[in-house]
């Protein structure tokens, strides 16, 4: 049975199937005979963080798969009064047919997974927001591969992440960009280095050094094809507000930095993004930002990565 906890949890043989699936059903979306693999199944998600993209995405997802989406807030269940991961795994095994799950330590949803008897499905920990790099990767792969390659049309191009580099989203696209064939440049302040946890996984994936850093934006998005950034204030970082804003500043995204990259490069966000910080409003605005194609292929992504587990947990 699968899981989804990191991007590696799919192989590159396996991605060419995947990014397919995604897109025959953005294709089938809302016609009839659009596929309901997940008819007759509840998956539960269980958030202990905020969340607009990721909660409709999956919510929608669900349904629209033929599946019962089961939203459980850390806070109203006996997990938030302390009952344990490892019996909160056991109990909800014996109930639904999936977790999505957005928390803050990424050993939580490690544990459910190895405790549980259901697939897990990480939907953002404070060490990775996986399911946010493959529907980026998809969104590429879409103006890329021209609907033929769509994999195969990433490999070789360069994404500069600037900003706070050692955000859950730089780390996931350093481990997606490695698994993917792309090159990475990240640049960002001193100090701000990925938790050394991050250093382990990348090395245990056979990543070791598979990005460069600078301290200069400049330099990394010289020939970038995509210059990608995120708030500079994580969810659980909120104390640091003052100084993150004071050292990260000179690495917004403004139509000077923007214009160091290649001409036709793409601008990504996450999302939510905050205007006058990360990014300037004009290159939110510009035609070459493609922060809301990002936001709708959370659906079509997740809903493969979701029929895909679904399919693997009946083997
Ligand atoms: N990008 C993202 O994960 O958005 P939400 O926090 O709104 O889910």
């Amino acid at each position: 049975m699968k899981h989804f906890l990191k991007e590696t949890d799919f192989t590159r043989s396996e991605l060419p199937g995947l990014f397919a699936l995604a897109r025959d059903l953005k294709r089938k979306r809302g016609k009839k005979g659009a596929p309901t693999p997940l008819k007759g199944e509840t998956w539960a998600m269980i958030f202990s963080k905020s969340s607009t993209r990721t909660r409709v995405s999956f919510e929608v997802g669900i349904h629209e798969l033929g599946g019962n989406p089961l939203f459980l807030n850390r806070n109203d269940i006996q997990l938030g009064r302390g009952e344990t991961i490892a019996d909160t795994a056991r109990v909800l095994s014996r109930f639904v047919h999936g977790l999505v799950v957005r928390t803050f330590d990424h050993a939580e949803v490690q544990q459910l997974a190895d405790i549980g008897t259901i697939p897990v499905i990480n939907a953002l920990t404070d060490l990775l927001h996986p399911c946010q790099i493959l529907a980026d990767a998809f969104t590429l792969a879409e103006r890329w591969g021209h609907g033929k390659d769509l994999v195969g049309s990433l490999r070789g191009r360069k994404i500069a992440f600037v900003g706070d580099r050692g955000c859950n989203v730089a780390n996931s696209w350093i481990l997606g960009a490695n698994l993917l064939g792309m090159k990475i440049s990240l640049a960002g302040p001193p100090g701000f280095d990925a938790a050394p946890e991050f250093d382990q996984l990348l090395a245990r994936e056979g990543f070791a050094g598979g990005y460069k850093f600078t301290t200069d934006a400049y330099e990394a998005v010289k020939d970038a094809d995509v210059v990608y950034t995120d708030v500079w204030v994580s969810m659980g970082k909120e104390e640091e507000t003052k100084e993150r804003i004071r050292v990260m500043t000179p690495y917004a995204v403004t139509k000077k930095l923007f214009a160091a990259a290649k001409k036709d490069a793409l601008f990504m966000h996450c999302l939510p993004a905050h205007a006058g910080q990360e990014v300037t409003q004009e290159i939110l605005d510009d035609p070459r930002s493609i922060i809301f194609d990002q936001a709708e292929n959370r659906l079509h992504m997740q809903k493969a990565i979701l029929a895909t587990l679904a399919a693997s947990r009946r083997k």
